[in-house]
């Protein structure tokens, strides 16, 4: 485990590129292993999530050509129920692996049942919210006691399609359900509370699919003959880009820009946030990257945050980045709370738990609350000691609780930033961020 002590600075400043998109590669790669013409993904971001990702392509019998580290790899399919799923897939710290891998495998011809497994984290992560629809299709589907991985999936029984309600807005669950409509007899359809990310009904559609709408509801007529996937090059991920921007918002003098972002709507629901709590950020929009909207963001330092409310139907197109809001809110005049955001109490740590805890390490005034948190602003965080629980996001909230503290933080589980940002730290420094 590595610590690393992030001082305070009086000034951030300069351009990054963010990573590739997470969300993105992960897609690329599956949807690139049930195409039916071999495809060249430009850029996938190279993390130890995707590298999961793409080692289970290859482990489901797909071709697969060049390497991340050379920043293209080629993918080729074996068309959408073609695929031949080893015993054991490890899908490491990747809940976007497990689900939308979940999806697939149901849908493809009779053969050995896989078993999913990943680390200790994702060993707790509640699987019946996928196991759940797919049972409900025809699918045989048995997470492990509790609802958790290891999760046994067999190919090969006939799926049928149907309407399935999600309780929560979830885009790997509304991903695992679509992914196994390709290959069920009828219509497959999901309704969301609120729409989360629609990076998997795009990039359907680029492939050929004919994805459906009605009264609000997505989905997809199956069986398709097939998948036609266009080569994929991917933007940067918004989501680590967000760091970045928070950090201009805080301490951006003269400024910072973070150029080639995927500015998907149903990512970049922090923004309305920052400008709500007052920031001077501007997004100028660029062409069009793997048919998502991308460009690029200036950020400048805020002569003073105001606190906001976050809720609900605002989550979904943040969920990621709500840790940050606990960061702003603890430097903001007047109480931020964010609620309607249990869904964070199950991702790769309890973030409501874990986000509480390192706010108040680094001596903010913030409090739990079942569905979100509640922070109340002050002039200064003094610092201290985090813990990242091995959260990527957490790890990264430490770094820029330290940027922007008297004493600074030290982040214990610095190296969980490499799930999804292996360059984070040099990036940060860079821009000015000062590290030991
Ligand atoms: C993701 C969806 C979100 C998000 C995760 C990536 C995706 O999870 O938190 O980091 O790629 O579909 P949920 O679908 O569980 O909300």
């Amino acid at each position: 485990m590595t610590s690393l002590t992030f001082r305070p600075a009086t000034a951030v400043a300069g351009t990054i590129a963010v990573p590739p998109d997470k969300s993105l590669t992960h897609r690329a790669f599956l949807l690139g292993a049930i195409s039916d013409r071999p495809v060249v993904v430009d850029d996938p971001l190279d993390s130890e999530d995707t590298r999961a990702t793409l080692h289970a392509v290859r482990a489901m019998g797909a071709g697969v050509e060049g390497s991340i580290e050379s920043g293209r790899v080629v993918i080729t399919g074996r068309g959408v129920r073609g695929l031949t799923p080893p015993p054991v897939i490890d899908c490491q710290n990747a809940g976007t692996l497990m689900r939308l891998a979940a999806g697939i495998i149901v849908g493809q011809a009779p053969g050995e049942v896989t078993v999913l497994d990943g680390d200790d984290s994702l060993r707790t992560r509640p699987m019946r919210r996928v196991a759940d629809p797919l049972v409900a299709m025809g699918a045989a589907v048995i997470p492990a006691e509790g609802g958790t991985p290891p999760m046994a999936v067999r190919p090969g029984l006939p799926l049928h399609g149907m309407v399935h309600e999600l309780p929560m807005a979830s885009a790997q669950v509304k991903s695992c359900v679509l992914l196994a409509g390709l290959n069920a007899d009828g219509e497959t359809w999901v309704r969301e509370p609120v729409p989360s990310r629609d990076h998997t009904e795009r990039m359907l559609r680029a492939a050929g699919v004919d994805v459906l709408e009605r009264d609000g509801m997505v989905g997809v007529a199956g069986p398709v003959n097939g998948l036609s996937l266009p080569d994929v090059r991917v933007p940067g991920d918004f989501s680590s880009a967000a760091f970045a921007i928070v950090a201009g918002v805080l301490r951006g003098d003269p400024a910072v820009r973070v150029t080639g972002v995927n500015l998907n709507p149903g990512r970049t629901g922090l923004l309305g946030v920052l400008q709500r709590m007052g920031a001077d950020v501007t997004v100028e929009p660029g062409p069009d990257v793997a048919g998502e909207p991308c460009g690029d963001v200036l950020v400048r330092r805020a002569p003073m945050l105001h606190a906001t409310e976050v809720t609900a139907d605002e989550v979904p197109s943040m969920v990621d980045e709500v840790p940050l809001v606990g960061l702003l809110g603890a430097l903001a005049a007047g109480t931020t709370t964010v609620s309607g955001a249990g869904e964070l109490r199950v991702k790769e740590s309890d973030r409501i738990a874990t986000v509480v805890e390192l706010l108040r390490a680094v001596g903010a005034d913030a409090d739990e609350r079942e569905d979100g948190f509640v922070v109340r602003g002050q002039m200064s965080i003094p610092g201290g000691e985090v813990q990242s629980h091995g959260d990527h996001r957490l790890a990264m909230l430490g770094a820029l609780a330290g940027l922007v503290s008297e004493q600074g933080v030290t982040v214990h589980g610095m190296d969980a930033a490499a799930v999804s940002y292996p360059g984070f730290t040099d990036d940060m420094v860079a821009l000015g961020v000062v590290a030991a």
